[in-house]
């Protein structure tokens, strides 16, 4: 929908460019033609005034705080839905009917089980391997298992890989989990929900029934609603780049956790808990405040900051709000989160904090919610893959669909040596 033009003049010629209006948000300069027109490229590194793609699935706006699947406000869907209702809403643009969303979950719960000789490819990893390098392996290893389900011209076979990633990721990142301790593999259960079968698989023992807690089991499920997607984040972003190429879809998602690893994405939630474990006592916190002032000295807020928000991350307030209420009703108390409240109140009318607008994002209290539970702070950033996978999916099928998608192939701009010969190695 042409929403008029913008002019745009280089090298003495100008020409005028078609701008698009979304639904919300940010007008768009259609630029495809600028090359063509200029001989120029736009040069923006890290995409902070760039638009990749058209979608239609999840809507941030950074200076509000506000952030919608397919319209539904986060908050909302964190305290009134449940994770398989909002992977069915991002798949299909629509919140499901009853029946609707008691067809998906069968269909989901049946496809939870691994290949068997899949259990044999976690054997060829270190006991102490990161859950995230097994991740990357297991879920790329995946295509060498499900070859029905990887001509992405078939949207049939499009939507079973869909479904079984989704319903895979959960037993993966369970065994990722089972086989760092040294415990059996604990098979998915048909009569437990999505949530309440990876918490079975990742805590329950052979030895004996385990029951799931239902305060805790509502926890991880709101934790997987709040992680599920956020429009055109990085591991998003490679996703899509990698689905570009016609990739199949098992190896697109394993690109996507690859980049999710890092410290700055999804790693972030283990690297906060490892901080204000670090930090250990409100007393030390203006020692990391001043660190993370300073130019000189790398370290920056674990959990703090965002590209988009503004504001504060609306993940973040359910979470804030979920980990005072999550242990209380655990009966767990950790002086964690003491640091953590502490640590954001001062940051939070730090000259510093305020003019630069960092606010705690989604990975700054999941932790203290995740440690309460008992996992590992090396199984934090899986878990936030687990739940991104639904999102991955849904902005993979997308991109699909999209009439206008070509492979993502960006340009540069060349600083290198211009042509020179070669020269012999006995004349250097
Ligand atoms: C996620 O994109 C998404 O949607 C991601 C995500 C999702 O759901 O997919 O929301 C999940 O990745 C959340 C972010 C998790 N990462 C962290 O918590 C790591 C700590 N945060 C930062 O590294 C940083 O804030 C980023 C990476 C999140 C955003 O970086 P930007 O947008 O590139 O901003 P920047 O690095 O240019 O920082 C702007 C300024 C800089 O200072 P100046 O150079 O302007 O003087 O703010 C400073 C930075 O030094 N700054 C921080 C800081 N974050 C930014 N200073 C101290 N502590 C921080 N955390």
């Amino acid at each position: 929908m042409a929403e008029g033009s913008a002019n745009i003049g280089f090298g003495g010629n100008g020409a005028d460019y078609p701008v698009r209006s979304g639904s919300v948000g940010p007008d768009v300069i259609d630029i495809r033609k600028l090359y063509a027109n200029t001989g120029a490229f736009t040069f923006d590194p890290g995409f902070t005034s760039t638009a990749s793609c058209e979608s239609a699935i999840t809507y941030i706006d950074g200076d509000q705080g506000i952030l919608l699947h397919r319209g539904y406000p986060i908050d909302q869907l964190a305290e009134q839905s449940s994770f398989m209702e909002v992977a069915y809403l991002l798949l299909n643009s629509e919140l499901p009917t009853a029946a609707e969303l008691d067809k998906f979950s069968y269909t989901i719960t049946r496809h939870t089980m691994l290949h068997e000789q899949l259990s044999t490819f976690y054997r060829g990893f270190r006991r102490d391997a990161h859950p995230m390098a097994i991740m990357c392996g297991v879920v790329g290893a995946l295509s060498a298992f499900y070859h029905d389900s990887t001509d992405i011209a078939d949207p049939r076979q499009r939507m079973i890989a869909s479904h079984r990633l989704i319903a895979k990721m959960p037993t993966i990142a369970a065994m990722a989990y089972k086989y760092s301790i040294g415990q059996p593999f604990v098979y998915p259960k048909n009569d437990l929900s999505y949530t309440g079968n990876f918490l079975r698989m990742t805590f329950g023992v052979p030895a004996e029934e385990y029951e799931v807690d239902p305060i805790v089991e509502a926890a991880m499920d709101k934790i997987f609603i709040l992680h599920a997607d956020h429009e055109q984040n990085a591991s998003t972003s490679t996703v899509r780049l990698a689905g570009s190429s016609g990739a199949n879809p098992f190896a697109c998602i394993a690109a996507g956790i690859a980049c999710l690893w890092g410290p700055a994405h999804g790693g972030a939630n283990e690297a906060a808990l490892n901080m204000l474990r670090e930090i250990g006592h409100v007393d030390r916190i203006p020692e990391y405040i001043a660190r993370a002032k300073n130019k000189d000295d790398p370290f920056r807020l674990m959990g703090f900051g965002h590209r988009v928000y503004k504001n504060y991350d609306p993940r973040a307030k359910v979470l804030g709000a979920a980990a005072t209420e999550v242990l209380a009703r655990m009966g767990k108390s950790d002086p964690i989160l003491d640091v953590a409240r502490k640590l954001e109140e001062i940051a939070l009318t730090d000259p510093y904090f305020v003019e630069k607008k960092l606010y705690p994002n989604v990975d700054f209290y999941s932790g203290v919610i995740l440690s309460a539970i008992g996992f590992p702070t090396t199984m934090f950033t899986a878990l936030f893959a687990l739940a991104r996978t639904v999102g991955w999916v849904a902005q993979w099928n997308e991109m699909i669909a999209d009439p206008e998608q070509k492979i993502g192939r960006p340009r540069q701009l060349y600083t290198g040596p211009t042509q020179r010969d070669y020269i012999p190695v006995d004349r250097r």
